[in-house]
């Protein structure tokens, strides 16, 4: 009895595996996965594709590619902007949903999950609230307060419509910061201490018991050291591993990977060895931000080729590491790109002393660049064993 439900299992899953890696083919037009979109493609592993976006290029008439490519390319959406707390309440007590709502409505109509950025950050406050912390208006108790009201009043709002929350953002500092060694950093942390993040989470679950409850930060893609004084990868393990072991409701880590090509980066087996051992912890892991952005040089911006398409190849090898170690982590739910195009992306407006860009996968005229098709070929020679399709976790109470 128990080998025959273990044998019926077994099958269950052979099937299963066929219908996720069937190649549907016609008599009159065989199938040909490099015609098939990104969403398409990753779903044969369970895995979301997904983009920021720009809800200023999406709403602009003059840029239908723009709305046809989050459409057809995505399974799953950023607001890279209008979630944030500036946008959300720009003065005090006066909330508009509009922008927000706009992207969520976009996503049902696309057949979209949505990323919802961002709870908690240090960057992107409303003014009233920084500027009455500064002249003492706002104490720290009172801060608390208001900090509570504006997880609950969010998450709420959006209950049952996001799929990840990226509940606390950025809240470790860098080897670069002062003083160096790791540390909560931020508004935050400066006036609520750390234990404003386990808080955080408990607020987000009580508002929403659906989302999944993410942390989110930037260069945690592998592990250096070891040392949480100055590994930040290693910090934020230990972070989430307490928060855990003292119950508090946290899902999955979203690793930013923001990188540039003139640093030295990673291989896909040291990222796959760092979400693999978040994993361990049980958790879910993401990337969320994913963009590599390259020096434009005095050569780059005068078109000589010979400086261009190295900078373009590091660029795709770079997509390419991210995203086939998330192939191969089936807790590795999404792989989100912070922007798809060189047109709308956030890095020439931040990076601009020295100017950098080139950091998305289709160039200024929606043409795909060597990165799309990397990305694309990722998702096309992929299989069992070595990958599998996604593991379907449950909200943590
Ligand atoms: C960026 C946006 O892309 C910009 O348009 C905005 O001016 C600043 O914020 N990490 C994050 C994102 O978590 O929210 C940031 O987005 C990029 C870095």
């Amino acid at each position: 009895m128990m080998l025959r439900r273990w044998m019926a299992a077994g099958l269950v899953a052979v099937a299963t595996a066929g219908v996720l890696n069937a190649v549907p083919a016609t008599a009159q037009r065989p199938y040909d996965p490099t015609a098939q979109s990104l969403r398409a493609l990753g779903q044969r592993h369970g895995l979301y594709v997904g983009t920021a976006v720009d809800m200023a290029a999406l709403a602009d008439p003059a840029e239908p590619r723009y709305r046809e490519i989050v459409r057809d390319e995505f399974s799953t959406v950023t607001a890279e902007n209008v979630m944030k707390w500036e946008s959300l309440e720009p003065t005090r007590g006066n909330y508009d949903w509009s922008a927000a709502d706009e992207l969520v409505a976009t996503a049902r109509r696309n057949g979209q999950k949505v990323r919802g950025h961002v709870l908690v950050w240090h960057s992107q406050l409303p003014k009233w609230l920084t500027d009455g912390v500064a002249d003492g208006s706002i104490d720290n108790a009172e801060l608390r307060s208001i900090l509570r009201r504006h997880i609950t009043t969010v998450a709420s709002r959006y209950r049952g419509k996001i799929w990840q929350w990226d509940v606390v953002n950025e809240a470790v500092s860098d080897p670069w910061d002062t003083p160096s060694t790791l540390h909560y950093k931020g508004f935050w942390a400066e006036h609520l201490g750390p234990g404003y993040v386990a808080d955080a989470f408990r607020w987000a679950r009580a508002a929403d018991p659906t989302a999944l409850l993410f942390y989110n930060d930037y260069n945690i893609e592998a592990f250096g050291s070891g040392d949480p004084a100055n590994d930040k990868t290693q910090f934020v393990f230990d972070m989430v591993k307490g928060l855990l072991g003292r119950g508090v409701p946290i899902d999955g880590v979203g690793s930013q990977g923001h990188l540039g090509t003139q640093y030295g980066n990673y291989d896909t087996l040291q990222v796959a060895d760092a979400l693999h051992r978040f994993a361990g912890l049980g958790l879910s892991t993401a990337f969320t931000e994913v963009d590599v952005r390259s020096r434009l040089t005095d050569g780059v911006q005068a078109g000589d080729s010979e400086e261009i398409n190295p900078r373009l190849q590091a660029s795709a090898a770079n997509f390419h590491v991210l995203l086939q170690a998330c192939l191969a982590e089936p807790r590795c739910l999404s792989f989100t790109v912070w922007g798809f195009t060189d047109r709308h992306s956030w890095v020439p407006g931040t990076f601009d002393d020295p100017p950098q860009g080139l950091a998305t996968i289709y160039d200024e005229n929606y043409q795909p660049k060597r990165s799309y098709q990397l990305m694309k070929a990722d998702l096309i020679y992929a299989g069992p064993p070595y990958v599998r399709t996604r593991a379907t976790p449950k909200p943590r109470r």
